[in-house]
């Protein structure tokens, strides 16, 4: 059965010294998706992973793959990302010019096909692609970086996506990332979202990733 809320564990904030232990804690607690977060220098300027890792991941973990890619151009590497294993690739508007067949291209490849808009992008800059999305994601940051305090203005962003995703009789996944912690993630719920990307409030949680989740989890029954 399909849950109504998620929350998929990002981990840029993992120790990756320890990456199995700390997705393996992530997964007991409940956490529903592994995070990916792509970045690659040009569209944002930190550089992190790439396919190798959610190949990784996939031998580390049977959860869902949740990968967000932050690259210009990346219906270049969308292939590669499936193959390694990713079950949501999900591209930035902002790096799209075409983006109806990108998404097309990605459910060809057998992934669910997510959107994402920066926080300074118009919602309507994804609207006539909303009944084509698996999954629209709203940043509640600025990409690049984990432990960026969370922008307050994204909560109607998240609302206004919720009314239109409604409108058109979508089931997409709301997904929201950035800042996403005990407080921050029941205002999000109840402007519509459910998914829930952390990487902060799990992987550098004092009392370890199990119990960043299981507080998370906690906010969304
Ligand atoms: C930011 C990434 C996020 C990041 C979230 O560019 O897309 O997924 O890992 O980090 P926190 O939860 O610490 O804000
Ligand atoms: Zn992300």
């Amino acid at each position: 059965m399909t849950k109504k809320y998620v929350i998929s564990s990002s981990i840029l904030s993992a120790d990756f010294a320890r990456l199995g232990e700390e997705i393996a804690a992530a997964e007991s607690a409940g956490a529903d998706w592994i995070h990916i977060d792509v970045m690659d220098g040009h569209f944002v300027p930190n550089i992190t992973m790439g396919p190798f890792i959610v190949e990784t991941c996939n031998r580390i973990t049977k959860l869902p793959l949740d990968v967000h890619l932050m690259i210009e151009k990346p219906e270049r590497y969308l292939e590669a990302f499936a193959k390694a294993g990713a079950n949501n690739l999900t591209v930035h508007v902002e790096t799209c010019p075409e983006l109806s067949s990108t998404l097309k291209q990605i459910k060809s490849l057998g992934c669910n096909a997510g959107v994402v808009l920066n926080p300074a992008t118009p919602v309507g800059e994804i609207e006539p692609f909303l009944a084509e999305a698996d999954l629209v994601l709203v940043m509640s940051v600025n990409p690049g970086y984990s432990g960026q305090s969370f922008m307050p203005e994204t909560i109607a962003k998240v609302a206004d996506v919720r009314k239109k995703l409604d409108a058109v009789g979508s089931s997409a996944w709301l997904e929201v990332d950035g800042g996403i912690d005990v407080e921050t993630l029941p205002k999000m719920k109840e402007a519509g979202a459910t998914a829930f990307v952390a990487a902060t409030a799990v992987f550098k949680h004092p009392e370890g990733p199990a119990a960043g989740v299981r507080l998370l989890r906690a906010m969304m029954s």
